[in-house]
Order: structure tokens, then sequence, then C-alpha cells
């Protein structure tokens, strides 16, 4: 394994990978897993890939978890990316993409996280999983933590979408809904976790999930031929999977795999949560959380999150930007969407669509750009959104 250390994002504090972690032991700020690469640079060729699976554990070098041990997998990853010609033709833009997460086991792109972090939890001796969620992280702790044959507590906001909640009891999770936001959530785990003898696994409080995440990266530049494209554009929850890819392209520089040159990456959230957006316009360094927060797109509901600091120094060092999308225009674009292109996406995803327009009218990404707009999820498990 080339796994060495986790390093505080923050601080620098050099931490063990081998005993259960959450953050920060100085300064409770995110911990990153860091690797070997140099010794990697010298042996690991992109072109031994050709003959692997189409699973993120393609990886599998710069993913945690000693070679010997047996990932807690449900085929999550290798999702296509597929051109979506007619949708960009309406915007004028000749190479439009669509990262299509919703092909993943639970529907969505957290069970790339899910899948690292139960099964590194596993391996570190957790029995009790729990986690709170916005609804599709709930679905894929529930999959895969049934999956290791360890305990998932769930808890999610009494309005997350219905289809969520059912997933996560059919899977055998133990689900308690909240009357709050995610953040309530949080709170409630990290209260309760000592006495029952949980393991925290929200989202960048522990270092995998976002490991998951950032084969985003890995696969994007290997679909593109060891090219990364001139613009991304990923609906911004926690943003874990925006921080994952910025981590993955780092790597893979060092890896020799790709050059210096960086997509300029959008977040986008919804105009009734937006954290990031409100604190990029103001040139801030953190994020204010948002009062009373509200927005149809759950994943998008996410009123402060750890990682806010990372996420705004990787939109200004991209020099892309943040956007805020209402409610009504991502579930309009559901249908155009839907027609031009075949997908029925969650609405999160929709929501970057709308962005691009609004992008685009406004002169910020010009015609002939590459352009990658990341689907999370699938609108099945929205239903509730599309009804009259
Ligand atoms: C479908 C969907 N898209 C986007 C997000 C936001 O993801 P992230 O936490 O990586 O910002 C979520 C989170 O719940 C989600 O479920
Ligand atoms: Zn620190």
């Amino acid at each position: 394994m080339f796994l060495t250390h986790l390093h505080c994002t923050a601080c620098g504090l050099k931490h063990e990978w081998s005993r259960l972690q959450n953050l920060c032991r100085a300064c409770q700020k995110p911990l990153f897993a860091e690797y070997n690469l140099a010794a990697l640079a010298k042996s690991w060729r992109s072109e031994s890939l050709a003959t692997r699976t189409r699973s993120l554990w393609r990886y599998r070098e710069v993913l945690p978890l000693p070679f010997e041990v047996e990932p807690v997998s449900l085929g999550e990853g290798g999702t296509p990316l597929v051109r979506a010609e007619r949708f960009g033709r309406e915007l004028g833009l000749t190479s439009l993409w669509i990262k299509d997460e919703s092909i993943n086991p639970t529907q969505s792109f957290k069970a790339r996280g899910m899948s690292v972090a139960v099964s590194m939890a596993k391996f570190l001796g957790a029995k009790k999983l729990a986690a709170p969620t916005a609804g599709n992280a709930g679905g894929a702790l529930a999959a895969y933590a049934a999956r290791a044959g360890l305990e998932a507590n769930i808890f999610m906001p009494n309005d997350t979408p219905k289809a969520n909640v059912i997933e996560c009891r059919e899977l055998g999770a133990k689900v308690t809904l909240v009357d709050g936001l995610i953040t309530d959530c949080g709170a409630e785990i990290a209260r309760r976790k000592e006495k029952e003898g949980w393991f925290d696994l929200s989202t960048l409080k522990e270092p995998y999930r976002v490991e998951g995440k950032k084969t985003l990266g890995y696969e994007l530049a290997e679909a593109l031929g060891w090219n990364l494209p001139d613009v991304i554009l990923y609906p911004t929850g926690g943003g874990t999977g925006l921080i994952g890819m910025w981590k993955a392209f780092a790597e893979m520089e060092s890896l020799g795999w790709i050059g210096p040159k960086r997509p300029r990456m959008f977040t986008v959230q919804a105009s009734g949560c937006p954290p990031i957006v409100r604190a990029f316009e103001a040139g801030e360094t953190s994020a204010e959380e948002i009062r009373n927060a509200h927005t149809r797109a759950s994943g998008l509901r996410v009123p402060k999150a750890i990682g806010d600091f990372l996420m705004l120094r990787i939109l200004r060092d991209s020099k892309g930007g943040a956007i805020a999308v209402d409610d009504e225009e991502m579930i309009d674009a559901t249908r155009e969407i839907g027609a031009a292109e075949g997908l029925f996406v969650a609405p999160e995803g929709a929501a970057c669509f709308v962005a691009l327009r609004k992008l685009t009218a406004k002169g910020m990404i010009s015609p002939n750009e590459q352009v990658v707009i990341f689907n999370t999820g699938s609108g099945i498990k929205y239903l509730e959104c599309y009804e009259p």
C-alpha cells in the first residue's frame, strides 16, 4: 500500500492512518490521506489500467486499504461520460459532457465515498457507523454497511425525499428523522456517538469519503485521454467531490499522468441555501452558516460545510466561480435535459444545467470550451418534486 499518513488540511499536522480517526487532533479541521507518490511515479503507469475492472478500485494504488484486504464494494464508479450534444447546441457549446453518476449503486455518487470509507472503517475495527445525510449518502451508507456486516445509524431531516428514507430502512439501517437540517443531524450524532460507540462518517469529518469521491477526477482524466476539461460544474453541498477532484488532479500531476492545466471549477448551489456563493462573492475565506436554508434539491441543503475554506480556495485558484439557481428553474430544466439527452437527472444535476445557461449567457464560458457537468444522482429518488 502507498498510503503513508494523514495530513491536516489546515495546520499541516501529521496523523497516523492506522487507527480510526475523525478530524485533526490539534485544530479540528479535515484530514487528507497522503501517499508515496514519488515511489508510485516511478513504478505505476496509467497504461496498466487498461486491463482492470471498471470500478473505482481500479485506482487502488492511490486509495487507502492494504492490498490484501478485500474492499467493501458493490461495483461503484466507472460511470459513463456522455456527450450532451443537443443541450450543448442550444447553448451554443460544441463540447458539453455529463458525468452520469446516477448509475452507481444506490443511484448516486455517494456510493464512491461510502465504499472507501466503510472499507477503511471496517478494516480499522469500527462496528457501528453513523452519519448525518441529506438523503443519498444515507442510502449509500446503508448499503455498504449492510455489505460489510456493520450497523448503520442514519440521521436525516424529516423532509428528506421518501425514497431515501425507505431505501435506508429496507437496507437494514437504523433511521432517525430529525426536525431540522443536516447540521442538526450532525450535532445529534456528535452528542451521542461516544456513549453509543458509533464511528462518525460525516463527510470530511473522516478522511476517506473524499478519497472515494476523488476518483471522479481520475475517471474524468482517464476518459479524456489524460486531459482535463476547461470547465467543471459541480452541485455543491459539503463539497466533497469538488475537493476530492482537486486533490486527484494534484496527485495525477505528481504521477506524471497530466500536466499543470486545471479546469475552472464552478460551484452550483440553490438560491435558498448558497453559503459558498455568498462567501465567494464577498471575498471571504470561510462561509457563514445560512439561516432557514431551504431547497428541494436536498443534497444542496447544507447550510454550513466544514470544508468551506478548501472549496473557496479551489474556486479562486482555478479562476472558476460560484452560482446559485432557483428551485423552479432546476425542476423545469429536468424535463428539458431528459427530453434532450435521455437522462432523468437529480435536481442537483439539473441545477448545473441552469447554471451553465446563466454562465454562457454572461459570456463566462466560450463556445468551443470543453465543459463537464456532474449529474450526481437520479431523478427517480425525488418523485415528490415532479408531482403536479
Ligand atoms: C445528488 C447530490 N448531489 C450533490 C450533493 C452534494 O455533494 P457534496 O457533499 O460532495 O457537495 C449531494 C449530497 O447529498 C447529493 O445527494
Ligand atoms: Zn490541524
